[in-house]
């Protein structure tokens, strides 16, 4: 059974889990419109797996004897600045996100519910690998800076990307 206190914690997280998958898919939905296949393609696919993020801790929190809520999202940002500038903000609401989970995990050890700590164990892995990535993709935009050649070639390489094991992003 889970605490009022982790109950609200873990409430709190799905509606940051959604509010990223909403993010995602608004800034995949912009990348298509500019002609960027494979940056839209890889922002879908990773609005999806924010979606999965926020049903795994929806399932859990009925699991453990509380009530998932569905929370009510404002309308993300249609239009963005440029990648750069979205491949920014993924960063930083990634380790936004990083920080939240590291949150509930420190919450678990003053509530004493190793369950809930053990699951959130799963949370702090996939963040790892989600600002690793970011990082990597911020890292290569940074080089290619306006070459329209290289924004091309990062384009393409995204649409034949293929998910590494375990990872999620
Ligand atoms: Fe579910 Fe990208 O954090």
């Amino acid at each position: 059974m889970v605490s009022k206190k982790v109950e609200k914690a873990l409430n709190d997280q799905v509606a940051k889990e959604a509010m990223s998958s909403q993010t995602y898919l608004a800034m995949a939905s912009w990348a298509e419109v500019q002609g960027l296949e494979g940056v839209a393609a890889f922002l879908y696919k990773h609005s999806d797996e924010e979606r999965m993020h926020t049903l795994k801790l929806m399932r859990y929190i009925n699991e453990r004897g509380g009530h998932a809520e569905v929370p009510a999202l404002p309308k993300p940002p249609k239009e963005m600045k440029g990648i750069l500038d979205a491949f920014q903000n993924i960063l930083r609401q990634e380790i936004a996100v990083s920080a939240d989970i590291n949150a509930i995990v420190d919450l678990c050890l003053k509530e004493k519910d190793y369950t809930t700590h053990n699951f959130m164990q799963w949370y702090v892995a996939e963040q790892i690998e989600e600002e690793r990535l970011a990082r990597n993709l911020l890292d290569k935009l940074d080089l290619i800076g306006n070459d329209k050649a290289g924004l091309y070639l990062f384009d393409r390489d995204l649409l034949g990307r293929k998910e590494p094991q375990g990872a999620a992003f």
